[in-house]
Formats: C-alpha cells, structure tokens, sequence
C-alpha cells in the first residue's frame, strides 16, 4: 500500500552544515496494516513521514502509495500533497483556533468534492468526535480545550474524511499515562475497523509494541532493524535495538563454538562459558554482545543441580516495585538487573545463583 524505495533527505542548517536527515531508507506497509516507525529524537522519523505526506521535498528514492508513485527522483514525479489522499495528524497538532470543535472537524468534509448534506456530516462529525471521547464537547471553542484534548481532536479531524491511508506522528504524546494507554488500543482498534493503512511515529517503545504489526528501529537516519514486535523484542539484531527496546543487560564474548543461525552458539565470557541463541550468523573468534531480559533471569539460592548457564552473584539492590522486584546482582565486574516476583524473599547482601536460560540469552553484534 505504502513503498518507500531508497529515500534520502538532507537538510542545509543556516549555519551551512548539511544533516543526513533520512539515508537511502526503504520499507513497505501493507494494505490495512499497522507499520511504525520507531526512534530517538533526531533519527529522521518525522522526516521520513513527510516525505510520504509530500511535505518534503526528497532528494533521492521512489515512493509509491496504492499503485500510484507519488514521489520519483529518476522519473521526476512529485505529486502535491492533497492529491495523496492521506490524512494525517503533526507532531505539532494545529487546530483552527478561530472555530469551535464540531467546525474543525466539519471543515475537511466541507472541502470535499462530493457535497455531503449538513445531516450526513454532523453525522461523521459527531462519530468522529464519539470515537477520541469528545462526543460532548461539540460547541466549544477549540483553543479551550487542554492538551490532550486538542490532540484528539487533531485525530478526530483526520479520521473524519476516512482516508485509505493515515500517517500519525506522535499522536499521542500529549495525553497523560492512563488516557495514552486507552487511546493507544482504541485508536489501533479503530484503524483496524476503518482498514485504513497506517504509518505510524513514535518514540515510545511499548507504544509501539502495543500497536505495530510490523515495527522499523531507526537510529540516525536509517533502519536498523524491521520486524513484527515480538521479534524486534525477543531478537535483537544490535546492541542499538536491544537497548533501546525495553532493557537488557549485556556480556561481553568471543564466540567459541559456531552453530546455524536459529540454534545455539558457545560464547566465552568472564563468567565462563554461556550457550546463547543465535539470530545472525557468527563465526568462531568473532567478538560478540550477549543480550539478557532482566525477566528472563531465573535466581535461586540453592544451588541448582544444572550448572548450565549458571552464574553466581550478590545481591546489591533489591527494590520492590508492586507489579515486580527490581533486583540488582553484583556477578564479577558485572552488574545484572532481573525481574523478580514481587513476593520474592531475595533481598540484599544475599548470595544467590542465577540462570540465563540459553533460548533468551541472544547473541548480537559486537
Ligand atoms: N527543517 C530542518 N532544517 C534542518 N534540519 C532539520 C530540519 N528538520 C529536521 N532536521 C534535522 O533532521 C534530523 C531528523 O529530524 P526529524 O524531525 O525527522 O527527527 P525525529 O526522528 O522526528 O525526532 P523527534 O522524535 O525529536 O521528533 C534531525 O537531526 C533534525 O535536526
Ligand atoms: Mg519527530
């Protein structure tokens, strides 16, 4: 539905520096799918979706949206922004501050080409407001609404039109932590109703989680990785993206005994030798970063009959945090953070073994 081919966008600063804002990125988002596009500030997330918007001219790449190219360097095309068919919502949402919510989003349906009777459109008007909860705030005036609710209303003006293709940068930002996480599944519930075709821009990784069918970790301009969720979470393919996503802790290796990508490999480490899965290929010799959820740490403090994966510590810090004990083991030089049961007795001071089981124990580049 959406095909980015080889884009590449640099900005002039005032001071004359050139910034390698997007480089030579591709990707495709399916028909009625969910991609996001996931990152730091600065790694070109924004960027990359105006450039699908049309709100930026690229240097370099194609990029195609149903099977129309809207953007090509080579064949020289560059279609202006409203004859996309693409609604969106900006980072830096703007209402129409001089109109009253049920105006502002009445307005994209009163430039419509097809004349929509004044029933028919406060009847989307008002399904639209239903749909971000602001169902009953029709007759206000925009600018006096808070934060979070000029922002659903930037939602509820870009979905009115029920475009095939929606781009969201950050939709969600401003709404406080409860409203963030009941938006995040009724908005990808919605989309998904609608079958409308998202590409979607955010830093907060368990947003993206939550709501991706397919997610791409960018970092300075690029994509460092493109998978569905559970892979970007369980296989890192780096450092960058293990960090970045959720947290890790890392052991470092060489790699002392090889086997095919998909099965385990022997990294020696300073806590001796570990097996560890292997996503990508590694030979023997190779220096290599073992990556390890804190939940997928097991602690006892027996030793347990396996020393398979067994590691000794101490524990340093053990905080309990209701959902689960934030434990904090001194192993060596390391520290290793796990997640424990809440109800766990392990506290600190005490000398405990732990498990890294080899399956979720990844080996990812240097
Ligand atoms: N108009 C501009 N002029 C110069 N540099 C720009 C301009 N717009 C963006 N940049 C630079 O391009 C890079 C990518 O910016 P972009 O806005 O795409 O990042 P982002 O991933 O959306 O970040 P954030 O999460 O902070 O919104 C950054 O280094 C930024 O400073
Ligand atoms: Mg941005």
């Amino acid at each position: 539905m959406i095909k980015v081919e080889h884009l590449g966008k640099t900005f002039q600063t005032s001071s004359g520096s050139v910034v390698d804002a997007v480089q030579n990125i591709s990707f495709e988002v399916a028909q009625g799918s969910f991609y996001t596009l996931l990152g730091p500030s600065g790694c070109g997330k924004s960027t990359t979706l105006r450039c699908v918007a049309g709100l930026e001219a690229p240097e370099s790449g194609e990029i195609t949206v149903g099977n129309k190219t809207v953007f090509s360097d080579k064949k020289q095309i560059s279609i202006p922004p409203d004859k996309r068919n693409i609604g969106m919502v900006f980072q830096s949402y703007a209402i129409w501050p001089h109109m009253t919510v049920f105006e502002n989003v009445a307005f994209p349906l009163k430039l419509m080409k097809e004349r929509l009777s004044s029933k028919k459109i406060k009847e989307k008007v008002q399904h639209a407001l239903d749909t971000v909860r602001l169902g009953d705030l029709g007759s206000r005036q925009a600018p006096q609404l808070s934060g979070g609710q000029q922002q659903r209303l930037a939602l509820a003006r870009a979905l009115v039109r029920e475009p095939d293709i929606m781009l969201l940068d950050e939709p969600l930002s401003n709404l406080d932590a409860k409203l963030r996480e009941a938006m995040r599944l009724e908005l990808k519930a919605l989309l998904e109703t609608l079958n409308i075709t998202t590409l979607y821009v955010t830093h907060d990784q368990v947003e993206a989680l939550a709501m991706s069918s397919r997610i791409a970790v960018m970092s300075q301009g690029k994509i460092i990785q493109e998978a569905v969720p559970e892979e970007i979470y369980a296989k890192p393919s780096c450092r960058f993206v293990a960090d970045f996503i959720g947290s890790s802790n890392f052991f470092e290796g060489v790699v002392e005994e090889t086997a095919d990508p998909g099965s385990f490999a022997k990294v020696k480490t300073t806590h001796g030798l570990l097996q560890a899965y292997l996503a990508v290929a590694a030979k023997v010799g190779d220096k290599v970063t073992l990556c390890i959820r804190p939940e997928n740490i097991s602690i006892e403090t027996r030793k347990p009959s396996s020393d398979l994966n067994m590691l000794t510590g101490k524990v340093d810090v053990a905080v309990f945090l209701g959902e689960f004990k934030d434990v904090t083991i001194a192993v060596g030089e390391d520290l290793v953070r796990a997640r424990l049961h809440p109800q766990s007795p392990v506290g600190r001071g005490d000398d405990v073994y732990l498990h890294v089981p080899p399956e979720t124990t990844v080996v990812v580049a240097w």
